[in-house]
């Protein structure tokens, strides 16, 4: 999709589609009596006139109402350069956001794709949303509505897709294009991660996504490092092996390093993925009923290779290194047993009561290798558990912290790139949880808090390192689709992390 900027008047615009945002301003808090409460009143969010104009009778007569999501197509609007006026209901004026915006642009190309049309406009907003965070939310908003999952259809629509956006914007171009260059940079990375966690586990065997990741990484100019199953026993990564050992894969330890001029010294991010590309639960084996979908069982290590990408591309002065930890997780003769007692990287010892909490094993190594190549910060993202979806369902995903700080900052990001993530508590209290008979400590325990559990299993080994762990596994695959976004990967937590890291550049 091919993406520019205008500065010319909406009805001067010619195009396919001119989009503008139709924005209910019923305030009813300050209405009183019930009749004026219940009629809708939409706006335009344009002052441009001949839009209004060629939307007056339409809004007249009282079937637009502003509502997310709705959805108002007039053909051969009078006055207008453009085809087509798309009036998009953005909902209450009073409480639009940029995150709002993001969502109605990726409706706007999955609406417009839908017919067949192949570019469009579409105006930034006339609200309280500064221009630069409009034009950015509009294009990424537009990439994430771009993505189809439908790789493997023979019928696949391939000529439904949008060739050219246009942003609308009027205002000094120069800061609006710099916005636009960055937002398209993150929300094609956003997309490369989603492509790498759509495919089947059996074409994305750990060494293909070693391999993917090297490719790119030589496109982007990254430092890649793949790191085999002799390289992984020398590290003595006995709880990455352990979940490795059960495979015919061979598992793949990925390394991508940026270390741009003129960093921050004392700074040096770990971002930590859990790449498991596919999960049957090892040997305490998972019912088949679902079992398909944990293909995207590598979507944390995914989220940290694309998170690369953007930074490679974005360039921020300070220095990151991507660590993933990719295996399958499978039942075998080889297989890990529960009972059985591993030694961890870091030294600690670790007893197998469930082998299917294998997430929490691989990034517990990931994190020591982190600490051990000098990070200063860690930042681990996994589909780790399914409690996490009991607690949060699929809307929010689950973040700790062992860092007040660190979490306001990462709080900030999230607000930024408009991803919601609720947190969760690391009292010592949780440390009851992790006990074992026989070793320091046992990889699973009672159901109850289970995310939790997990969090305080990885902290054991983020130890004093200031720490966030992001656990996505109700976040990171769309169980239905909606108006902005298909059904299935979803890229959670790549643009929090982007923004997160530009927060430290020099
Ligand atoms: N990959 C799963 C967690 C998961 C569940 C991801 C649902 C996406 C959707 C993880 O490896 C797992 O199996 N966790 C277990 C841990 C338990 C055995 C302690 C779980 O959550 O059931
Ligand atoms: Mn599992
Ligand atoms: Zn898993």
């Amino acid at each position: 999709m091919n993406t520019n900027l205008s500065s010319f008047a909406p009805s001067q615009v010619e195009t396919d589609c001119l989009v503008v945002v139709v924005l209910d301003r019923t305030d009813l808090g300050a209405e009183k009596d019930r009749a004026a409460k219940s009629k809708p009143a939409p706006e335009i969010a344009s002052s441009d006139a001949p839009v209004h104009d060629a939307a007056k009778d339409v809004l007249a007569s009282g079937e637009v109402t502003g509502k997310p999501f709705e959805i108002t197509l007039l053909h051969h609007p009078a006055g207008l350069k453009a085809k087509r006026l798309l009036l998009l209901g953005g909902g209450k004026s009073k409480t639009f956001s940029a995150s709002d915006l993001r969502k109605l642009s990726g409706a706007a190309v999955r609406t417009l794709k839908g017919k067949s049309i192949r570019n469009f406009a579409f105006v930034v907003p006339e609200t309280a949303i500064p221009a630069q965070e409009g034009v950015r939310a509009i294009v990424e908003g537009a990439f994430v509505g771009t993505f189809e999952p439908d790789y493997y259809k023979s019928d696949r629509k391939n000529d439904q897709k949008i060739d050219t956006l246009t942003i609308v914007a009027q205002g000094d171009q120069k800061p609006l294009q710099n916005a636009l260059d960055a937002a398209r940079i993150v929300a094609e990375s956003q997309n490369f991660t989603r492509d790498l966690v759509n495919e089947p586990s059996n074409r994305m065997t750990p060494a293909i996504l070693a391999e993917r990741t090297r490719k790119m990484a030589a496109e982007v100019g990254l430092g890649c490092e793949i790191l085999g199953p002799d390289k992984i026993k020398e590290l003595k990564m006995g709880a990455f092996w352990g979940v490795a050992q059960g495979s015919d894969e061979p598992p793949a330890l990925i390394v991508l390093r940026y270390n741009p001029a003129g960093t921050p010294a004392n700074i040096h991010l770990g971002l930590v993925g859990k790449g498991i590309t596919f999960d049957t639960g090892g040997i305490s084996i998972k019912p088949s009923d679902g079992m398909e979908k944990m293909k995207y069982d590598m979507a944390g290590g995914a989220t940290m290779i694309g998170t690369m990408r953007a930074l490679a591309l974005l360039k921020p002065k300070v220095k990151v290194t991507a660590i993933i930890l990719a295996t399958e997780n499978m039942p075998s003769g080889k297989a890990q047993k529960p009972g059985d007692v591993h030694i961890a990287m870091s030294g600690k010892s670790i007893e197998i009561i469930n082998t299917d909490a294998e997430g929490r094993l691989v990034l517990a190594d990931g994190l020591t290798y982190a600490r051990q190549l000098g990070c200063t910060h860690l930042v681990d993202a996994a589909t780790l558990t399914g409690a996490v979806v009991v607690a949060l369902g699929y809307v929010n995903a689950g973040i700790f912290a062992s860092d007040d700080q660190m979490y306001d900052r990462f709080a900030q990001a999230m607000k930024q790139a408009g991803e919601k993530m609720w947190r969760l508590p690391l009292d010592d209290e949780y440390k009851e949880l992790i006990k074992s008979n026989i070793a320091d400590m046992a990889n699973a325990g009672t159901r109850w808090g289970g995310a939790i559990f997990a969090a305080m299993f990885l902290k054991e080994f983020a130890e004093d390192t200031p720490w966030i762990h992001l656990d996505i596994a109700g976040t990171a695959w769309m169980e239905d689709q909606k108006p902005w976004i298909a059904k299935g990967p979803s890229g959670i937590a790549l643009r929090s992390l982007v923004e997160f890291v530009k927060s430290w550049s020099a």
